[in-house]
């Protein structure tokens, strides 16, 4: 474990064990490229420049989805953290941990807030993250875990209250059977006084949705292309990023969006590190990124699924994405 200490008030737990993250980036495009359907883990967006890439899609006219979660956040904190009072935030995908203050300032409030723990692959963004809250909260602790939320982690302040969150729709971004894989491991870290606060986009019209993942200042395509930028660093290969282009489309009978890096000619990519030849004819893609959109009744069966049971609802004004409250049954 290696720690970053800033007095005493920042901890960041490294879970990436040394050499991990390319290892693992080898397996999984070793796995991914050479199946099928050829897919990578999203995950490998979020090195520095994706999480900074991230942050401007955040920012984006056509990206409705953080400005909805924030309006949401901003209006219900308050009840939220009265309903639970909890002492500690747990928060799975913190990155840039911006939205996070409406929550923090509600537990401020109502005099209940000790700690605040990130858990985020990122470690340049729960890095940073962390820097700007300790300084606006001056008495908070911030305790949190740079690794992969998938796997099993002890989460910390063990034995206080807590409250869990996972905003932005990331779950959105799991298979769905992995969605409830990844509930149920939460659900069976929780005590029955714990909350879990989760944010889901909303199903909506498709124009609506493809716009949201395929911006015209093209933020989204550049987020999309750092994967392969990852690739060529990470394993040595020799992605020609002119060569591909982004591509986002709505599934309405599964109701998500796919994202895809598309050949646009016939092409061949090595990657060393893995000893692998990849050959793509033009239109052949890597699909990247699903983003599963949900209604309330696809969220209370999913929770039902995973353990865990509805028991409080937000949504923004306009019906565009939801915040829902779970706990144990
Ligand atoms: N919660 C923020 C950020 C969402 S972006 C918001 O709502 O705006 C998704 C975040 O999840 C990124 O910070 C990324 O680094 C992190 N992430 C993605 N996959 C991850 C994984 N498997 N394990 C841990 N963190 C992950
Ligand atoms: C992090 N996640 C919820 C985003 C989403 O909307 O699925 C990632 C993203 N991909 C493209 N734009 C944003």
């Amino acid at each position: 474990m290696s720690e970053s200490a800033h007095g005493r008030r920042i901890v960041l737990h490294n879970r990436l064990e040394e050499r991990e993250s390319p290892f693992r980036l080898a397996e999984d495009a070793r796995r991914g490229l050479t199946a099928e359907t050829r897919t990578m883990p999203p995950k490998y967006f979020y090195d520095d420049r994706g999480s900074r890439l991230f942050e401007a899609i955040t920012r984006l006219p056509e990206y409705y989805q953080t400005r909805a979660e924030r309006e949401i956040l901003e209006r219900h904190a308050d009840a939220i953290v009265a309903r639970i009072r909890p002492g500690v935030l747990v928060e799975f995908g913190s990155g840039a941990a911006d939205k996070t203050r409406a929550l923090l300032d509600a537990m401020r409030s109502a005099g209940t807030l000790e700690g605040y723990a990130p858990l985020d692959v990122s470690r340049e963004a729960s890095q940073r993250a962390a820097e700007a809250l300790i300084r606006d909260y001056p008495d908070l602790r911030v305790e949190g875990v740079i690794g992969d939320f998938e796997r099993p982690h002890h989460l910390p302040f063990p034995g206080r209250r807590r409250l869990l969150a996972f905003l932005g729709s990331t779950i959105g971004n799991f298979e769905r059977e992995r969605s409830i894989a990844f509930l149920a491991g939460a659900a069976a870290e929780m005590s029955p006084a714990d909350g879990f606060l989760i944010g889901f986009d909303l199903v909506k019209d498709a124009d609506t949705l493809e716009r949201a993942y395929d911006d015209a200042a093209g933020v989204t395509a550049a987020f999309n292309l750092n994967l392969l930028r990852v690739m060529n660093r990470e394993l040595g290969a020799d992605f020609d990023l002119a060569g591909f282009r982004h591509r986002a489309l709505y599934d309405a009978s599964l109701q998500r969006i796919e994202m895809h890096l598309v050949s646009t000619r016939d092409q061949t990519v090595h990657i060393p590190a893995i000893d692998l030849t990849v050959q793509f004819a033009e239109g052949e893609s890597i699909r990247t990124e699903l983003s599963h959109k949900y209604t309330r009744a696809s969220v209370e069966a999913l929770l039902r699924r995973s353990g865990l049971a509805l028991c409080d609802w937000f949504t923004d004004e306009r019906q565009r994405f939801a915040l829902a409250l779970a706990r144990l049954p």
